[in-house]
């Protein structure tokens, strides 16, 4: 079976990992924190990179730190993995949900505004399937209101706009490193800013908001520290970015090439001002195929080929529209994007170092089922 996606660690990893053991650096203290901290900050671009246990941790330190509260409302795409969501929620803000545009699969930018209210505070576009957001628009409506804005870039590590990292063009950017992101420590996440100030606001608050003299709390903290042995395998990782990241992007172009002009197909696009990391090469049937998604999904793992379906929109789960928490976002208005994303959308198998031989494969395998579909 080819996975839908595996970790690679062609590098340094283990070295390093066994180094942080034999050494007894194997918690939140130690060299490899620092240097892999100060690595990311560099290739994002941005002054300061605060790690944490996972992109959810990233993104709830990055709401905490901007002072979200009960009463807020954040603007966040339905098109998302749960995690955008929830930290927002665990604040006790109210995330606000926007449809999405049809060829990015991001936030749809013109349908921010009429969302917005008197207590809006922040906006946070998410960077989908490693396609960055139209962030000039997003910026500017930002300035207009006075809005923060966080971007979600758990799935964009490497995405450029307008040659600017993904992450470093907001006033945080969260990263996850869970094992089949392009750069990952296993588990793990990642904040980064230019802003001091924030940046030790996140330092602390991932550390139980240690106050001086310790044991002194004057803040509610968490315990959002990621170890030196999962940094370890982050500093290996960083130590091939460029090498990690044109891999997974090389994937999807050569994808983009073989399965170009197949009839009932919708590709991901790349925009003019936007470098595509492809993170997962996301694909989407179009309504004059016959066949479900979940049809062809099977027809493909009967032929070796794992596949995963794509997000099923935020408006569509039950954890919000049945209001298990007060602050669930509302579910009621309509999202037709999305929708289509979620009943048509799937990716094939991305991980970096899929040889051409299996992408051939999995093209001929697909395009095979497409044409032997009845179309409409
Ligand atoms: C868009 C998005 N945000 C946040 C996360 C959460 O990251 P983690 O699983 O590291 O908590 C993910 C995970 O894949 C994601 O896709």
């Amino acid at each position: 079976m080819i996975p839908v996606c595996k970790p690679w660690l062609p590098g340094n990893e283990e070295k390093y990992v066994l180094d942080a053991i034999r050494t007894n650096w194997i918690s939140s203290k130690g060299e490899y924190l620092d240097k892999f901290e100060e690595e990311f900050a560099k290739y994002c671009g941005t002054k300061y990179a605060v790690s944490c246990t996972s992109g959810l941790a990233a993104l709830h330190l990055a709401c905490v730190s901007l002072g979200l509260k009960k009463g807020d409302e954040v603007i966040v795409p339905t098109f998302t993995m749960a995690a955008s969501v929830n930290a927002i929620i665990f604040t006790g803000a109210t995330p606000v949900l926007v449809d999405s545009e049809i060829d990015t699969w991001n936030i749809d930018t013109t349908k921010i505004e009429e969302k917005i209210t008197s207590k809006t505070k922040a906006i946070m576009p998410v960077h989908i399937y490693g396609h960055p957001c139209d962030m000039s628009m997003i910026y500017q409506i930002a300035k207009k209101h006075n809005l923060f804005i966080i971007e979600d870039a758990a799935e964009a590590t490497g995405a450029e706009y307008i040659g600017k990292k993904a992450g470093s063009l907001s006033d945080i950017g969260c990263f996850s490193f869970y094992a089949n992101k392009i750069i990952t420590t296993g588990e793990g996440g990642m904040c980064v800013t230019d802003n001091k100030e924030l940046a030790e606001k996140m330092r602390k608050l991932r550390n139980h908001a240690f106050d001086l003299p310790r044991f002194v709390h004057s803040e509610v903290g968490y315990n959002y520290r990621l170890t030196n042995i999962q940094a370890a395998i982050g500093f290996a990782q960083m130590e091939n970015a460029q090498m990690l990241i044109e891999a997974r992007r090389s994937v999807g172009l050569r994808y983009n090439k073989l399965l170009k002009n197949t009839p009932g197909l919708i590709l991901p696009v790349e925009k003019p001002y936007a470098k595509n990391v492809y993170w997962m090469y996301g694909i989407v049937l179009d309504n004059s195929i016959k066949l479900t998604k979940e049809q062809v999904m099977d027809r493909l793992k009967e032929r070796g080929i794992e596949t995963r379906g794509f997000f099923i929109p935020m408006h569509k789960q039950p954890a919000y529209y049945n209001k298990t928490v007060e602050n669930a976002p509302d579910c009621s208005g309509n999202f037709p994007v999305a929708d289509m994303l979620g009943e048509r959308g799937f990716y094939l198998p991305s991980s970096s170092d899929l040889n051409d031989n299996e992408i051939e494969y999995i093209c001929s395998v697909l395009k095979e089922i497409i044409k032997d579909s009845p179309f409409l």
